[in-house]
C-alpha cells in the first residue's frame, strides 16, 4: 500500500546562505556554486546535484536524481553573506587560500569581490592563532547576539531572500565541555547577559540563528549546538540543527575502510594517522586547545564503527593515534598517511598503507552546498523542523549530532542509507530494505 507523502513547503524565492568564517572552505563553496551556475564546472561531489535515488523494486527502474525527487532550492536562487574577523572580501580571501586557480578566480571576480565579511563575533581566547580587526563590539555577549540577529534581518531585506540557513565554516575553537550555563535556554540567556566565559563565539551565532528561526549546521568540531540549551531552542523555534565537523579527507577514508574490515571480520591492532597541511586551518590547529577539539572528533569514529565490546577478539585495545602537522609549503593540499596493522585467519598480521593526497576545501565545498540545501528542505518540512537535530545528515560529519540517549552512526554506508530512506519517507515511497526475495518467486 502506498504511504502518504509528508507535507513540504515549496522552495519559492531566494535562499540566503549565511556563513560564519570566510576562509578556504567558504570561498571554495561560493566560487564553486557560481562557477557551476555559469556552466564552467560540474557539481562534482554533491549528492544533492549529482546523486540518484532508487525507488520501488529494482525491476521498476525508477532512479531519479535526488534534486528531481525532493523539492530543493535551485543553485540559481542562492545568495550569500558571511562574517569574518579578517576584513578580506571573498575574492581576496579565496586568492589567499590558494585553492582555486587564479584564472578561474579572475573570471569570478565580479561575483566574489562584492561579498564583504560582516564584523565577526570574535574572542581570541577561543582561536589563539588568529588576530581579527573586523570584530563586533558590545558590552555583553547578548548585545553581540542581537547584532548578529540584526545582520540576519538586514541581509534578508537587502538580498530579498525568502529563507535562510547558517553554516559554520569558521575556525576550530578551543576545547570546551558542557557547563551549567549550557543546561537550559534560561541559563544560557543569563550567561549571555553576564558574559559567561563558557559561551564561545560560535554559540553566539548559533543562538542568534535559532532565535531567528534559521537552521544552523556546524562544520567544525566545536561544541556549539551540542548542548541542551541550544538543542532545546532549536526544537522550540522549529529550526533544524546538525553537525559536527565536515567529514572529508582522512576521516572520510576511515569511515569507508573500517566498515569493510569489520564486514569481513578482519582484526585491527593499530591505526596510525598523520597529516601535513599548510592552510590557515592547519595553523589554527597548531594550538593545543583547538587541536584537542579536532582530535576528539577524529578519534571516536573507529571505536563506534568497530565496536570492540562486541568483537573483543578483533578490536579490543587497538591502538589509534591521530596527528596533524602544520607544514606551510603544502597550503590547502593536505597529505594524509595511514598505517593500518591488521590481522586475519589464524592471527596472521598484514598491513595497509594509505597515502591520500587530497585537497581539503575541494572535498568540503560540496558538503556545504548539500547541507545548505538539505537544511532548507528540513526547515520547510514541519515533521523534520520540529525535531531539531537532523541525524539523517550524519553522512556529512565526523562527529554526527544525535539524540542524547543514542550512540552516533559513523559507518558511511549506513549513513547514506539513512539519508536516502529519510528522503523516501518524506515523499511517501517504500523504504528500501534490500531483502529482494520476491525477485525469485
Ligand atoms: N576543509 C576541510 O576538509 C574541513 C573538514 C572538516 C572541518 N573543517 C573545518 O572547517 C573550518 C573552516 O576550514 P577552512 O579550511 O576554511 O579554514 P580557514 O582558516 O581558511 O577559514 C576559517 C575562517 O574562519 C574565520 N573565523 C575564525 N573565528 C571566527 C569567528 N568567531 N567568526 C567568524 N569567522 C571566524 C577565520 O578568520 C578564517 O577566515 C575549520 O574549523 C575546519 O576545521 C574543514
Amino acid at each position: 500500500m502506498a504511504k502518504r507523502a509528508v507535507s513540504i513547503e515549496l522552495p519559492e524565492g531566494k535562499l540566503g546562505v549565511l556563513i560564519c568564517g570566510l576562509g578556504a572552505v567558504a570561498t571554495t563553496f561560493m566560487a564553486g556554486v557560481e562557477a557551476i551556475r555559469r556552466g564552467l564546472a560540474h557539481p562534482i561531489g554533491s549528492l544533492t546535484q549529482m546523486g540518484t535515488i532508487r525507488l520501488g523494486k529494482r525491476t521498476e527502474r525508477r532512479i531519479p536524481k535526488i534534486k528531481d525527487f525532493v523539492p530543493l532550492a535551485r543553485l540559481e536562487d542562492m545568495v550569500f553573506a558571511a562574517w569574518d574577523p579578517i576584513p578580506d572580501n571573498a575574492f581576496e580571501a579565496a586568492r589567499k587560500a590558494g585553492v582555486i586557480e587564479r584564472s578561474m578566480l579572475d573570471d569570478l571576480k565580479d561575483f566574489l569581490e562584492p561579498i564583504e565579511p560582516m564584523p565577526a563575533v570574535f574572542e581570541q581566547k577561543f582561536v589563539k592563532r588568529l588576530e581579527g580587526k573586523n570584530v563586533k563590539k558590545g558590552k555583553t555577549k547578548m548585545d553581540l547576539a542581537e547584532q548578529v540577529m540584526e545582520d540576519i534581518c538586514q541581509f534578508k531585506r537587502a538580498s530579498g531572500a525568502e529563507r535562510l540557513v547558517m553554516v559554520w565554516c569558521g575556525s576550530t575553537e578551543t576545547f570546551l565541555v558542557e557547563k551549567p550555563v549550557h543546561q537550559s535556554v534560561t541559563a544560557f540567556e543569563k550567561g549571555l547577559k553576564s558574559n559567561s566565559a563558557d559561551i564561545a563565539p560560535s554559540m553566539v551565532y548559533a543562538y542568534a540563528a535559532l532565535k531567528s528561526g534559521v537552521p544552523y549546521a556546524n562544520g567544525a568540531p566545536n561544541l556549539t549546538t551540542d548542548v541542551p540549551a541550544l538543542r532545546d531552542l532549536a526544537v522550540r523555534r522549529r529550526a533544524p540543527i546538525c553537525g559536527k565537523d565536515f567529514k572529508t579527507g582522512q576521516t572520510l577514508m576511515k569511515t569507508i575502510i573500517a566498515p569493510g574490515l569489520k564486514a569481513r571480520l578482519i582484526g585491527l591492532s593499530g591505526w596510525f594517522s598523520t597529516n601535513i597541511l599548510g592552510n590557515r586551518d592547519g595553523e589554527v590547529l597548531e594550538d593545543p586547545g583547538s587541536f584537542k577539539t579536532k582530535e576528539e572528533s577524529k578519534l571516536s569514529v573507529l571505536e563506534y564503527i568497530l565496536q570492540p565490546e562486541v568483537y573483543p577478539e578483533l578490536y579490543k585495545d587497538f591502538y589509534h593515534k591521530v596527528r596533524i602537522n602544520y607544514y606551510p609549503p603544502r597550503g590547502d593540499n593536505k597529505e594524509g598517511w595511514d598505517n593500518l596493522d591488521i590481522f586475519g585467519w589464524l592471527g596472521y598480521p598484514m598491513q595497509i598503507k594509505i597515502d591520500f593526497l587530497c585537497r581539503d576545501s575541494i572535498l568540503a565545498a560540496p558538503i556545504v552546498l548539500d547541507l545548505a540545501l538539505f537544511m532548507d528542505l528540513a526547515q520547510r518540512t514541519p515533521e523534520m523542523a520540529r525535531r531539531g537535530i537532523q541525524e539523517w545528515l550524519s553522512f556529512y560529519f565526523k562527529s554526527p549530532m544525535h539524540a542524547p540517549d543514542l550512540y552516533p552512526e559513523h559507518d558511511l554506508f549506513i549513513q547514506l542509507m539513512k539519508l536516502k530512506n529519510t528522503l523516501r519517507h518524506l515523499r511517501g515511497e517504500e523504504l528500501i530494505t534490500h531483502l529482494g526475495l520476491e525477485y525469485y518467486d
